[in-house]
């Protein structure tokens, strides 16, 4: 498969060809969404909680996102890669960002990153693109703003609404993204502002007339963790934790049975050595 580049992306959106977005957080599942033809790869700040345990983004640090970037990286082959600058380390000013996103690029080893906010974003986002680094815009629902949207809420439910979620989009358009995620908005008005944009909507519990789509790979293949909420957007292609549960539960069963291992499972040694050896 050839490398995604920005191009390609470019030359999808103006196709319209819907452009396939995945999560990964580790070379397992960065494998995995690669091999399966996924057009970009997101080091999203979910993996806070899908990988992590945490509960909920605010305490994942650059850090702790430029581990997980890099094992992702050293597994894609093809996909464009994009890591999410994670709460507290892009918003005190376009400077602050800017050495934040070069660690991304340099240590990460992302190709592009992705940042939450609208028009207060735009200085910042201008700043990263004129480094050369793409940046992926994030509006509408923004979850490391979730204790002043007052929870994750549906956003652009009113005329006014609405209207800042397309402001914010065209603000981050005209900064410099190359494409903007939309994030829990009517599917009415992510369609409207996706007419009403020059670059790709990557949608997320926003309907089908986006430009692309995005979920979280461990709810999508149903590996989350019990107890995680699965958003009503989410539709599971899979149960990847109830094949590891069967799995081990079977693994379990046959160590305490001791059906395992089997003959084949173990080396041989030759006749004469291990007469040898039991005297
Ligand atoms: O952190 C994340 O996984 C994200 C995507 C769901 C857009 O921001
Ligand atoms: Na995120």
């Amino acid at each position: 498969r050839k490398q995604v580049t920005l191009p390609k992306l470019r030359d999808m959106y103006a196709k319209g060809d819907p452009i396939t977005v995945i999560t990964a957080h580790d070379f397992p599942s960065a494998h995995v969404a690669d091999a399966a033809g996924m057009d970009v790869i997101l080091v999203g700040d979910s993996l806070a909680m899908v990988a992590l345990g945490m509960e909920d983004t605010s305490e994942v640090v650059v850090e702790e996102m430029l581990l997980h970037c890099r094992s992702v990286a050293r597994a894609t082959k093809a996909a464009f890669t994009i890591g999410d600058l994670p709460m507290g380390s892009y918003e005190i000013s376009p400077g602050q960002a800017l050495e934040t996103a070069i660690r991304f690029v340099k240590e990460g080893r992302m190709k592009g990153i992705k940042l939450e906010g609208g028009k207060e974003m735009a200085p910042t986002i201008q700043r990263i693109t004129e480094a050369g680094i793409p940046v992926l815009g994030h509006v509408g629902l923004t979850p490391q703003r979730q204790n002043s949207l007052g929870g994750f809420r549906v956003q652009g439910k009113t005329v006014a609404s609405a209207l800042r979620v397309l402001e914010d989009a065209l603000a981050v358009q005209e900064a410099g993204c190359f494409a903007v995620v939309l994030e829990a908005v009517p599917p009415e008005v992510a369609a409207i502002i996706t007419q009403k944009l020059s670059i790709p909507t990557i949608g997320i519990g926003a309907g089908n007339g986006c430009s692309g789509q995005v979920l979280v790979q461990v709810d999508m293949t149903g590996n989350f963790p019990p107890g995680r909420t699965i958003p009503k957007f989410v539709k599971k292609y899979g149960d990847v934790w109830g094949e590891s549960f069967r799995a081990i539960e079977a693994y379990r069963d046959e160590v305490k049975s001791r059906q395992y291992p089997a003959q084949e499972h173990t080396y041989s040694m030759p006749v004469k050595e291990l007469e040898g050896f039991v005297q």
